[in-house]
């Protein structure tokens, strides 16, 4: 696809001096480890099944009471000290979430209300798995516009209360974690001659294709019920309140869009991917990664992985992988980074920093 017909944004051909910068990553994942092995015991699944097709050993599932805005305040107020900001110094917040604390109003406002930073635009990213790049995509138009200065996104999800734990959604079940991500993206005033080791985001590219919403959705509750009502006790005992998904069509349709995304990214750029440091692909299976890092021949070293230990967190897994990468020494600033996407929608998407 050209540069004209994606939805792509840079301006890295412009004399804009004003990008946007990651100022800093923050996750928070609740401290409950489930295994695979615990997984035995609640429905009809085994260890070797799940790591052979997912690479999945565990994931987290909160315990108490907690929400999605509740993990997304802990992400958030890291994210807030790291940044070494004030929180009244954030002038928008963006929220990716699939696992909403209400059907209305947006988990941001939740979130919002914890942070307690009133009057703030607060915006809900409904993107599923790629609500993260979504949330980036716009955000990063809104610095370089130079109408807000510093944005706080997050990725959060608590899974683990709308899935069919019975050997009936086993094929859903097995995949998710309940966790959050955050960042805090700033304005950053840049030379034009300092614009290739400067901080900030070279380009975003996100894309959907609708026809196939049904291929990985959650029915109700739902307006195209239409009078039966968004919720009946028949939505409830034929269990369209869990994920239902086409396995299969969703691992094809990833692999390929990753792929595509990656390579519009980086034709955009005018870069090679050998001189792309890291690769952040969302972190739904690990097969879905190897069978990319195969057909695009990317180094196994350049790819960081955090689907083992923490599952699919949809929303909250590009920032997750990029606060562990951080930890464990192999993201660092200065390097070029790749994210790619894609989920429910379907929607997918590619970024590219100097981070
Ligand atoms: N444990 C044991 N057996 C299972 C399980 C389970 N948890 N789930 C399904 N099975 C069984 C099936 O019932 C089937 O049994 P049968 O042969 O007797 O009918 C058998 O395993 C094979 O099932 P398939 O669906 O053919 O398995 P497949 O090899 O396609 O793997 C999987 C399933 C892992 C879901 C795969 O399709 C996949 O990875 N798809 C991508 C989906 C994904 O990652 N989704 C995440 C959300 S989307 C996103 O984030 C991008």
């Amino acid at each position: 696809m050209s540069a004209q017909n994606s939805n792509s944004n840079s301006n890295s051909n412009s004399n804009n001096s004003i990008q946007s910068k990651i100022l800093s990553v923050a996750s928070y994942l609740p401290p409950n480890v489930v295994t695979n092995f615990d997984l035995e015991k609640m429905m009809d699944t085994t260890n070797d099944w799940i790591v052979q097709r997912t690479g999945i050993n565990e994931r987290r599932w909160i315990t108490g009471d907690e929400s999605t805005s509740d993990l997304a305040y802990h992400a958030a107020t890291l994210a807030i000290e790291r940044a070494q900001i004030d929180k009244s110094e954030i002038d928008m917040l963006m929220l990716a979430t699939l696992s909403p604390d209400h059907e209305f109003p947006g988990t941001a406002c939740f979130l919002q209300g914890k942070l307690g930073i009133s009057g703030i635009p607060a915006i809900d990213v409904r993107q599923q798995c790629s609500g993260f790049v979504y949330a980036l995509s716009m955000a990063d138009l809104y610095i370089k516009s130079g109408r807000y200065k510093k944005i706080l996104i997050v990725g959060a999800e608590v899974h683990s209360q709308g899935l069919d734990k019975t050997s009936e959604g086993r094929d859903v079940a097995v995949l998710f974690g309940d966790g959050a991500g955050a960042i805090i993206l700033g304005a950053n005033q840049v030379n034009a001659n300092d614009y290739s080791s400067e901080s900030h985001i070279l380009s975003t590219h996100i894309h959907a294709d609708g026809q196939y919403a049904k291929e990985l959705w959650v029915a109700a509750p739902g307006s195209a019920f239409g009078k039966n009502g968004r919720i009946t006790d028949a939505h409830i005992r034929e269990k369209l309140v869990y994920p239902k998904m086409n396995g299969k069509m969703v691992f094809s349709h990833a692999v390929r869009r990753m792929i595509e995304s990656l390579e519009e990214c980086s034709s955009f750029n005018k870069i090679n991917l050998a001189d792309i440091d890291l690769f952040l692909f969302h972190q739904a299976n690990l097969r879905i990664v190897e069978s990319i890092c195969q057909r695009m021949k990317l180094p196994e070293e350049k790819v960081f992985n955090t689907v083992q230990r923490f599952a699919n967190t949809t929303a909250a897994t590009l920032p997750i992988g990029m606060d562990y990468a951080i930890a464990e020494n192999k993201l660092k600033r200065g390097m070029l980074v790749a994210l790619s996407t894609f989920g429910s929608g379907f929607t997918w998407g590619s970024a590219l920093l100097r981070f």
